[in-house]
């Protein structure tokens, strides 16, 4: 079965064709970073206008590139921006329609994960770990589409809280990236970042303590992210090194515990942050050999369709068609 994703939760506008879960054939993304750099992160009305403009032909590209036609649709119906949301399920639904093929609604998160099964041999339960810009969430999986949440951020995602302290150190949208550039010649010992705990709640995450103790190192005791900073250059390059080791680690030793005590043998990790070079070598560092690792390929860290058209073939299998109308879920966890 052939599935065309499309995917505009936010500020990418994706499409790919993928066959059977699986085999990607196309995978096409149209990135929107350089027009949302100078509000400092996602005008949601210009990516709302951007997406208008670009996905028909983000979508005939994919089509062409993978030379087939498509079986079904898959869009993202949430989380995400609303009115990027009703962008890509207006299309698909269009396009199901006037093609007279099915069309399915897929949840985001769920295809982050989904996106490092790809072209992998997963043996279930997996322990699943989502860390992207908008969530954080560690689950016990029992296929691609059924699991238990068993702990997530009680307050910022793990990727918004790189993008504001990428802000504080005065470092382009979007931050992770070049957080994990300056971070390369930083010593994180120079200050004491620990991995965040929450009481009571041994899964679960939180990133606004180590959030403020990057602002008060960058800008002093109870200051503004937009102040005058109070550390020199390389100073900046420390405190990069101390955030993101001490935001990664909190991920690792969970994850690794979680996957252990629930039987695990494999580990897939999916979103933005599953891009960080120190994210991986820990993970391959600390796990012990019985537990096999999944991080997203190529092209499937990022927002992109292919994981919206790999997770839709299972969404069908499943459930069958949804309705053409779908209704946006831009608040949807999972
Ligand atoms: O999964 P994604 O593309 O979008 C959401 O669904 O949220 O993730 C984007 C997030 C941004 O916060 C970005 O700063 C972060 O992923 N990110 C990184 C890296 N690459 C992207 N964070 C840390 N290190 C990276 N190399
Ligand atoms: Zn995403």
């Amino acid at each position: 079965m052939f599935v065309l994703g499309i995917e505009s939760s936010c500020d990418e506008t994706a499409a790919a064709v993928v066959k059977d879960g699986q085999e990607i054939l196309s995978n096409i993304i149209l990135s929107q970073t350089d027009l949302h750099k100078n509000y400092g992160g996602v005008f949601p009305e210009l990516a709302c206008r951007r997406h208008l403009d670009f996905m028909l032909p983000v979508i005939q590209e994919a089509l062409d590139v993978a030379g087939v036609e498509p079986d079904l649709i898959a869009v993202t119906q949430g989380p995400g921006l609303i009115g990027a949301l009703i962008m890509g399920i207006n299309a698909g639904g269009g396009l199901s329609m006037g093609w007279d093929i099915p069309l399915v609604g897929v949840n985001h998160v769920d295809a982050h994960v989904y996106a490092a099964s790809m072209g992998e041999e997963i043996e279930y339960p997996a322990l699943g770990i989502v860390v992207s810009g908008g969530h954080t969430a560690m689950m016990l999986m029992q296929s691609p589409l059924e699991y238990e949440i068993l702990g997530k951020t009680v307050d910022d995602a793990i990727g918004e809280s790189f993008d504001k302290v990428a802000r504080m150190l005065d470092l382009p949208y979007p931050g992770g990236p070049e957080v994990e550039k300056l971070a390369k010649n930083g010593d994180p010992k120079q200050f004491d970042f620990k991995p965040c705990r929450v009481k009571g709640r041994p899964m679960d995450f939180s990133f606004s303590g180590l959030k403020t103790k990057a602002l008060y190192a960058i800008k002093g005791p109870g200051g503004h992210p937009d102040g005058p900073n109070i550390i020199s250059e390389a100073q900046k390059k420390d405190v990069a090194a101390a955030f993101q080791l001490a935001a990664i680690e909190s991920i690792v030793y969970k994850g690794i515990e979680a996957a252990v005590n629930h039987g695990c043998r494999h580990l897939l990790l999916g979103g933005g942050v599953s891009n960080n070079a120190l994210l991986r070598e820990l993970f391959v560092s600390q796990a012990p050999p019985t537990l096999s690792l999944h991080f997203p390929k190529k092209g499937l860290c990022l927002d992109n369709a292919a994981m919206i058209a790999g997770l839709g073939y299972h969404v069908y299998q499943n459930e069958g068609a949804h309705e053409i109308g779908l209704a946006p879920l831009p608040k949807t966890m999972i």
